[in-house]
């Protein structure tokens, strides 16, 4: 596959497909029920048939995979699940034999409590240099047994955990935004960064070629710690004056990351920006902060023509400013898959297509989680299957993100489809998935990865043309831009609407002579 023209001279990125892998989930090369590096390797070319340009690689160094490895031991090697460095350097020469580029997922906002800085805090008195790397405080209250303040978890329950002192006393209480196993780190230590740029160094001079950054809002934390105002807060869902998150002070650290990343051309990052506020977006893509952030309203919108033209509208407004690069995605490993999401089923499925259509056809950088182009739907996992911290962490009343986790289905006609050879994977497959395999759905030109690879194919061929989207006029309840030459309408009305004019390129579903169906969506020129 040819790497995408760019007459303009764009960066790579500019107009780019990203395909985010989630590695316990996309394949599993040593049988052990959890995917690897090496299963990624041995399904690049899937990926190259694919169409997509880039790799973005959900965590893979030491970590005990208590948030299945957000929550790192040691940035700077490989989980022995995974595979090691040579497994690492193999997967990024394959992916540059065949012009994909491989982006990691960094994660600056805290460390794994089996890092030794914390393991090393833990066994500090309080004040010491060793504790000064996270964030310790005494607790309120004459003995100090209430937190240091009122923050919560993102996963549920309080965002602080009690330590007991080396003497043996109840002592300090450290805060983590998210399980008590993922300490956040004090970055007004400047050790914190000079150790981050060695991690920034280390997988650059190994050649990736860029890094998601987990939490690029947070890593900041307000002087003093004041309380939160609300704390009855859904994961992801927090407001942009949530005090744990988007402070002034993240800013300087963009800029330090980006001086460094500048030193390696063509490097991309790519943050993970949960801000809602588009003046304040656009703050994390000026020049010399991050290349690009992850823009979620498109996920948010329901299907609904008014929402989805709001989200679009409102996602290129947020970069508009700073004349960034937009970023679209549909799923990722944090929310419900777009098919259940949708209204599940046939419904669910056909509404998932369409969308693709949507997305595929909108300018900028556009992320496809592992299994979306299969249509995979979110799975209902019995209890004892739940490996997500969230799930022990709200009380048994948030199921988590596990059911967009399953592994992938490649082929076969019962459990593990080819995605390993033990049938007991780290997260239990559907025994009803065969119809869902990458092998029957190759074989078949209307099916959901038939419909990605068609639309890639078209997006890659038109790379560059179009910066921007005109909207057209169209019925009700359904939508219609026009971006370079390509024309998408998408009806998510109860009744058919008329095509746009054009000539028909590619369509969602079946159509009906000259008009769009309900749930489905077409390309014209
Ligand atoms: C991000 C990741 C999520 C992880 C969290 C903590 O939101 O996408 O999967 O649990 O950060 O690192």
């Amino acid at each position: 596959m040819a790497a995408s023209p760019h007459p303009d001279h764009k960066p790579w990125w500019a107009d780019s497909a990203f395909y985010q892998a989630y590695p316990r989930s996309f394949a599993d090369s040593n049988g052990d029920g959890v995917g690897d590096l090496d299963g990624v390797t041995a399904h690049l070319d899937y990926l190259s048939d694919l169409g997509v340009d880039a790799i973005w690689l959900n965590p893979v160094m030491v970590s005990p995979m208590a948030d299945h490895g957000y929550d790192v031991a040691d940035p700077r090697d490989i989980d022995p699940l995974f595979g090691d460095l040579t497994a690492l350097d193999r997967l990024v020469t394959a992916a540059h034999e065949r012009s994909i580029k491989l982006t990691m997922d960094l994660v600056p906002n805290h460390t794994s409590s089996a890092h030794p800085w914390f393991v090393e805090a833990l066994a500090a008195v309080p004040g010491s240099r060793a504790r000064e790397l996270y964030i310790f405080r005494d607790g309120r209250g004459p003995d100090g047994t209430r937190p240091p303040n009122n923050w919560v978890s993102v996963f549920g329950g309080p965002a602080w955990t009690r330590v007991t002192e080396p003497d043996g006393r109840p002592g300090q209480w450290y805060l983590h935004l998210f399980d008590a196993s993922q300490p956040d780190l004090n970055w007004d230590n400047p050790e914190v960064f000079a150790d981050f740029e060695k991690t920034l160094r280390f997988w650059l001079d190994r050649g990736v070629d860029g890094f998601r950054i987990d939490v690029s809002h947070g890593m900041a934390k307000p002087p003093g710690l004041p309380d939160m105002a609300v704390t009855d807060v859904k994961l992801l869902a927090h407001q942009d004056d949530d005090p744990r998150f988007n402070r002034p002070g993240v800013h300087p650290i963009h800029r330090a990351i980006r001086a460094v990343v500048d030193d390696y051309p063509g490097a991309v990052t790519v943050g993970e920006v949960w801000v809602h506020d588009n003046a304040q977006f656009a703050e994390y893509l000026r020049p010399d902060e991050l290349h690009l952030a992850f823009n979620f309203r498109l996920l948010q919108a329901d299907f609904d023509a008014a929402d989805i033209r709001d989200a679009i509208d409102n996602s290129l407004a947020a970069v508009a400013s700073v004349d960034g690069t937009p970023t679209w995605a549909l799923e990722n490993h944090d929310v419900q898959r777009a098919v259940t999401r949708y209204g599940d089923g046939a419904i669910g499925l056909a509404r998932a297509r369409a969308m693709a259509l949507v997305l595929l056809a909108l300018p900028g950088s556009v992320f496809v989680y592992n299994g979306q182009e299969l249509g995979l739907p979110e799975v209902e996992l019995p209890e004892e299957a739940l490996q997500d911290p969230v799930w022990e962490r709200s009380g048994h009343t948030e199921r988590g993100r596990d059911g967009c986790r399953v592994p992938l289905p490649w082929s076969g006609a019962a459990p593990a489809f080819g995605f390993s050879a033990r049938a007991d994977t780290w997260l239990p497959m559907p025994s009803d998935w065969a119809p869902l395999t990458v092998e029957r759905q190759l074989g078949d030109p209307d099916s959901t990865l038939s419909l990605y690879r068609r639309a890639l194919e078209i997006r890659r061929e038109r790379a560059g043309s179009g910066t921007g989207v005109e909207w057209l006029p169209i019925s009700d309840g359904a939508l219609a831009f026009r971006r370079g030459g390509l024309v998408c309408a998408l009806n998510t009305g109860e009744r058919p609407v008329a095509l746009p004019d054009g000539e028909l390129l590619l369509a969602s579903g079946p159509l009906s002579g000259a008009q769009l169906p309900p749930n489905t969506a077409a390309w014209l020129v």
